[in-house]
Order: C-alpha cells, then sequence, then structure tokens
C-alpha cells in the first residue's frame, strides 16, 4: 500500500510538471534561448542578455541557433538591419529542421543602396522541397528602429508577420498533396553574411566594404511554442486546448491586413510566376482559381511612365487586357491586380516594372499596348490638387521592344 501511494504521488508530480511547461513562454535572457555559433567574436550578446548583435566584415559574417528545437509555436524576434548602405548584405532569419527532407521557414532580408528598400524574401521549405518564395518591401524603414517579425506555426498553416500584421499566410493542404511542416522540430537559426553576387537587384549592386563592419540587432524574444526534447513534445499530445496559437485562425482583421500588404507589398510571388514554374504549385491553385488567372507569359519589361508621377493612381488594362492579370512594381510600392479585382491602387514614382504581363498576342502589330489611366483618388479636392500639379497620367503605353527578358 505504502509503495502504491508514493508511486500515485509520483505520478501527480509529473502531471503538474507537464502541465507547466505546457506552454514554453521565454522572455529576457537571449543568453538563455541562443548560442553564438559562428563569426569568431562578431556576434555577441550585451545588455544582460536583452541584446544580440551580428556583424559582418570582409573576412567573415556571424550567426546564432537557439538551443531548444520547436514543433510549432508562435516566435516572435525584434529585429533592426544594418542601416546605410547595405547592399550585398544578408540578414537570414529562419526556422530549420535538419537532414536531407528538412524543413524550413525563412525569413531573409536583403539590403539595398542607402535609401532604397530592403526586400523581405520569405520562402516554406517542405521534406526539402522550398521554391515557394514570395518577397516583400515594407511599409517602414527596417533600419530605423526594432519591428517585430513573427512567425506562427501551427497544424493548419504558417503565418508570417511583421508588427502584428500578417504578410503571408501558406496552409496545410496536405489534402490537396502538398507535404506540411508538421513532424520535424525546428530549430531558430540567424545569420549576417554576404551575398552580392545575387542580393541586390540581382546580383548588380556590390558590398561597400569601406562601411564594414555592417551590423544588425536583435531583442525581445518571445517563444511561445512546444520544445522538443528526447523524441517528445512539452506540449504533449491534446495541447489545443491550452495553447491558443496551437488552433489560432486569422480572423477578418487579419485577413484584410494581408491582402492589404499583398496587394500594395508584394513584389514576387511564385505563384504567379508561371515562366518558373510551368505547373502551378497547388498551394497556389485556389488563389489561381479566385483571380481566373490566365496562363501567360511571364515576361518583364520596364515601361517609362510620366517622370515625377507619385500620385495614387489606379491602372487599368485597355480591352484586350481584359482577361489578363497583371502587376507592377516599383521602387515605393508594389501590386497586382486582375481583371475580376479591383483595379490596383498604388503610389508609383517613375519606372513602372510589370511582373506579369500579357502575351505576345494582346499587342498591336506595331507592338504596343496601351493601358489605361482609372482614377482611384476619392476626394475631388484630391483629384484637383494632383492635376494642377501636374501629377496625372493618362496611359501608359508599353513597348514590347522595351522587354528586359
Ligand atoms: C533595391 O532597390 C531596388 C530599386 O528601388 C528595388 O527594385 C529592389 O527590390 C530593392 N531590393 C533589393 C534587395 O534589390
Amino acid at each position: 500500500m505504502a509503495s502504491l501511494s508514493s508511486s500515485n504521488s509520483v505520478v501527480l508530480v509529473f502531471c503538474i510538471a507537464v502541465i507547466s511547461s505546457l506552454i514554453i513562454a521565454s522572455a529576457g535572457n537571449l543568453n538563455q534561448d541562443f548560442q553564438i555559433t559562428w563569426g569568431d567574436g562578431r556576434a555577441k550578446i550585451s545588455n544582460n542578455g536583452e541584446l544580440l548583435t551580428l556583424s559582418l566584415d570582409k573576412a567573415s559574417g556571424s550567426g546564432f541557433q537557439s538551443k531548444n528545437e520547436y514543433l510549432f509555436g508562435q516566435i516572435d524576434m525584434q529585429l533592426k538591419l544594418v542601416p546605410g548602405n547595405s547592399a550585398g548584405t544578408v540578414t537570414a532569419y529562419y526556422l530549420s529542421s535538419k537532414g536531407s527532407t528538412w524543413d524550413e521557414i525563412d525569413f531573409e532580408f536583403l539590403g539595398n543602396s542607402t535609401g532604397e528598400p530592403y526586400t523581405l524574401h520569405t520562402n516554406v521549405f517542405s521534406q526539402g522541397k522550398g521554391n515557394r518564395e514570395q518577397q516583400f518591401h515594407l511599409w517602414f524603414d527596417p533600419t530605423a528602429d526594432f519591428h517585430t517579425y513573427s512567425i506562427l506555426w501551427n497544424p493548419q498553416h504558417i503565418v508570417f508577420s511583421v508588427d502584428g500584421t500578417p504578410i503571408r499566410k501558406f496552409k496545410n493542404l496536405e489534402s490537396k498533396g502538398v507535404p506540411y511542416p508538421k513532424n520535424q522540430a525546428m530549430r531558430i537559426y540567424s545569420s549576417l553574411w554576404n551575398a552580392d553576387d545575387w542580393a541586390t537587384r540581382g546580383g548588380l549592386v556590390k558590398t561597400d566594404w569601406s562601411l564594414a563592419p555592417f551590423s544588425a540587432s536583435y531583442r525581445n524574444f518571445k517563444a511561445n511554442a512546444c520544445v522538443w526534447s528526447s523524441g517528445a513534445s512539452s506540449c504533449g499530445s491534446n495541447s489545443a486546448t491550452s495553447n491558443s496559437w496551437m488552433s489560432q485562425e486569422l480572423d477578418s482583421a487579419g485577413e484584410k491586413k494581408l491582402k492589404w500588404v499583398q496587394k500594395n507589398y508584394m513584389i514576387y510571388n511564385y505563384c504567379t510566376d508561371s515562366k518558373r514554374y510551368a505547373t502551378l504549385a497547388a498551394n497556389c491553385r485556389c488563389q489561381r482559381r479566385q483571380t481566373n488567372h490566365r496562363r501567360s507569359r511571364l515576361l518583364s519589361i520596364v515601361a517609362i511612365a510620366s517622370p515625377h508621377s507619385s500620385s495614387q493612381t489606379g491602372l487599368e488594362g485597355g480591352a484586350k487586357l481584359s482577361s489578363t492579370a497583371w502587376g507592377f512594381h516599383n521602387q515605393a510600392s508594389s501590386a497586382t491586380a486582375s481583371d475580376n479585382q479591383r483595379p490596383t491602387t498604388t503610389r508609383f514614382h517613375g519606372e513602372l516594372q510589370f511582373a506579369v504581363i500579357p502575351p505576345a498576342s494582346d499587342f498591336t502589330d506595331q507592338g504596343r499596348l496601351t493601358m489605361r489611366k482609372r482614377e482611384t483618388g476619392r476626394g475631388r479636392r484630391e483629384r484637383k490638387k494632383r492635376k494642377e500639379s501636374g501629377d496625372v497620367l493618362d496611359k501608359i503605353e508599353i513597348d514590347r521592344s522595351k522587354y528586359t527578358h
């Protein structure tokens, strides 16, 4: 009897331990959660564990990784990126498992010349297969201050967020045959390194080493996550009830914000890259169906609009464009639109770059195609002001000879 009751109390103690570790919320000392893995002293944790900095010079970059491995979680980190001329530098911050069929969830920040926008590159690998890139510009200067970059990873989806604004959602579409990261625990990794052979404007802009060392900073790490250790999850097998993020879906406000970002700040989407991907990934199919996207060759061209146009203007395809999805991007912003969406509203300046353009058959024999401007500004006052300042673009003519590909 005595031995039985003592083993009962052991079980009880064990249960309490499991319950209290269901949510591993960590915040505070970066020394506890991370270890510097490379860079020969170029990476440092300072301010009593509150700040981590990575640096890069011509000889080496640097990096760190989490001590824990996670299998699902809501993971937040604040980053402040390399300021000034950061061209050629890449700050990678990602989750990854190991092995040849690894899973990975990526944020990568591609530096740029002073005053030019960083590119936030995202990707999701499942079982060693990636090629699911989406890229964004940001609506703020990510070098001026710290901003929060979050990954919500649960069995339903992966949501990438910036300062609480969702920028990308990768749904679990296992039912459609797309492998989803859910069985392999991942560690957090980050590094600052040089990639001036491709990072900035496709490798055209090189790193200016006279500005080295370059540095990026991290703080306020927070993980509400299931820690994986010795083959078991800290969340146990039935965790959905105790961790709200485990079953979290985007609410309608979140979906709206996501649409806003995708419409105004997305500069690349593998789903619409039909040049690279002849057959569409299953993840994209529903999206395509929604936008009734016609298969068109991806040709990137540069069309010169009016030289100093920075008005809020929507562009609408001419008659022949009516069934073609198209998009464009430029320095200040980006957008995509298609025939059954409202024409895009965007802010642009000078050059427009079309990411998806209509097939050759939409051009006239002279190789030209005209798009009409569409006024989307609401207020009459605004419109008048734009007219007076000459900020009006009436039409864009695209010349097929200006294709860059
Ligand atoms: C750098 O700036 C150019 C020009 O504004 C932009 O097209 C590009 O997306 C930016 N980012 C990178 C990483 O090249």
